[in-house]
């Protein structure tokens, strides 16, 4: 009850958009929602949509209360998508997991492409993670003597996973480079993209249209508008909103692989790409460079500089800490640059790694307490440093009001603490000199947080950069 009443609350907020600017509920930030209403994924949609000659796509949506992975939130839903290459021989790319009765949803689109999965000369795995291979078990039932066709990684892991071996299908270990001709002039080539973003992944390409599947990379969250799965068919504010959700995902699951994705971008960029058919989300056909140029900023924004927007975390009860939140959102907005406003515990981490990896800039709003750095906070900053998002500058405040005997001591220990984190994942973390004063007044975090701007903008991020980002055509 507790778990569905959170959630009916969070859907609320969504769809009446609150970023910072809203009068009610000016001291936490809420991610945005796309600005079109879009119809919730129903889930019935089970129609397969034609990419290129002999080339399709089928996608089963998410819309489910459970957490993707177990751990981050899907308001919007998620796609589970794969694919089909039909030569003389037929491929079918990516499977689902049995979740919201996708493996149903795959089978009428096969279905109705008059495809019998008992048929499928190959199946072509690019990850193992079970949002894309949940079904190989149940699948055992119906089928039998395809090709398996995966890293020799993955090989071992389908084995490990679902038993599946010699006695089932034959095995077909592929490395970067290997080919297979399926007849009809299509031709599927694999190139191995280790981490991204487990040790076993590979894309793969189908010359002839020249369509990449890619799996998880390019992915993003949100389900797809029913009858309109690929990028031209779309508005610039669900695009937008498909971009969002890119970031969110790359934030919450890829981050802390940002050198393996710049190894695969290097890959990725040798082939010359027309359709970019990926394993969650929208399949992009008009314009596929416009999300591997996101990916490749996002790889980059890892380790930053990047832009010039700033995160505040911030804990404890609006009428102790709201004037000093204020202080800060009023400083970013007279230097012109967006501030992210997320009270912790209430934002989910999800939204707070997805503000901070966009941000060059950090600011941690603590309330007095017992314990130097309240606990929803360490949570925080210990989760930035596991996801690997480094060289961020930022200060502290402490509201200090009435603190005077103890406020050095205090703020001492916080420093302590925040430092202690910062080590253990060396993230790189670099703090105003001014963090030191223990009683940190309205005005103190306003003039550091222009501080922080100016700091951010000597440090390379270019002002103005993020509207040319989600606005580009
Ligand atoms: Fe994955
Ligand atoms: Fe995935």
């Amino acid at each position: 009850e507790m778990y569905n009443a959170f959630y009916y609350l969070s859907n609320m907020f969504y769809i009446s958009r609150t970023a910072f600017d809203t009068p009610s509920s000016p001291l936490v930030y809420l991610p945005r929602a796309p600005a079109s209403s879009r119809s919730r994924p129903t889930g019935e949609s089970m129609k397969a949509y034609r990419i290129a000659d002999s080339v399709y796509a089928l996608h089963a949506d998410i819309d489910s209360h459970d957490l993707f992975e177990g751990i981050w939130p899907i308001p919007h839903g998620v796609s589970l998508n794969s694919y089909i290459v039909k030569g003389e021989k037929t491929a079918l790319i990516d499977l689902v997991r049995d979740w919201c009765e996708a493996p149903k949803v795959l089978a009428a689109e096969l279905a109705e492409l008059g495809i019998d999965l008992a048929k499928v000369d190959y199946l072509i795995l690019n990850h193992m993670e079970p949002d894309h291979t949940g079904w190989l078990g149940p699948l055992k039932q119906v089928t039998r003597g395809f090709e398996l066709v995966a890293t020799p990684k993955a090989l071992r892991l389908a084995k490990s996973f679902f038993g599946l071996d010699e006695s089932f299908c034959t095995l077909h270990p592929v490395k970067s480079g290997d080919r297979i001709d399926l007849g009809k002039g299509k031709v599927l080539r694999f190139e191995e993209i280790p981490h991204v973003h487990w040790p076993e992944t590979m894309a793969t390409y189908e010359e002839s249209s020249r369509t990449l599947f890619p799996c998880d990379a390019f992915g993003s969250f949100g389900a797809i508008r029913e009858e309109a799965p690929f990028d031209d068919q779309l508005s610039e504010s669900e695009l937008a909103f498909f971009e969002e959700e890119a970031v969110r995902y790359f934030a919450n699951i890829v981050v802390a692989f940002s050198g393996p994705v710049k190894k695969a971008l290097e890959k990725i960029d040798t082939l010359d790409i027309r359709i970019l058919a990926p394993g969650h989300g929208i399949v992009w056909r008009k314009n596929p460079g416009r999300i591997v140029e996101l990916y490749r900023r996002l790889a980059a924004w890892s380790s930053a500089p990047t832009e010039p927007e700033i995160t505040l975390l911030w804990s404890g009860t609006e009428p102790s800490m709201g004037p000093l939140v204020k202080a800060a959102i009023d400083g970013a907005r007279a230097e012109g640059v967006q501030i992210h406003v997320h009270k912790v515990p209430e934002t989910h981490i999800s939204y707070i790694l997805s503000s901070v990896l966009r941000s060059s800039g950090v600011i941690l709003g603590v309330p007095y307490a017992r314990d130097p750095l309240p606990s929803p906070l360490a949570h925080a900053l210990d989760d930035l440093g596991r996801k690997r998002i480094t060289g961020r500058k930022f200060f502290w405040f402490l509201q200090g009001k009435g603190l005077e005997p103890e406020g050095e001591r205090l703020s001492e220990a916080l420093e302590a603490e925040i430092d202690r984190i910062l080590e253990k994942y060396q993230m790189r973390w670099e703090a105003l000199e001014s963090a030191h004063i223990p009683r940190h007044t309205e005005e103190f975090v306003y003039q550091q947080t222009r501080a922080l701007v100016m700091e951010l903008l000597a440090g390379g991020a270019i002002k103005g950069h993020v509207q040319e980002l989600v606005g580009a055509p």
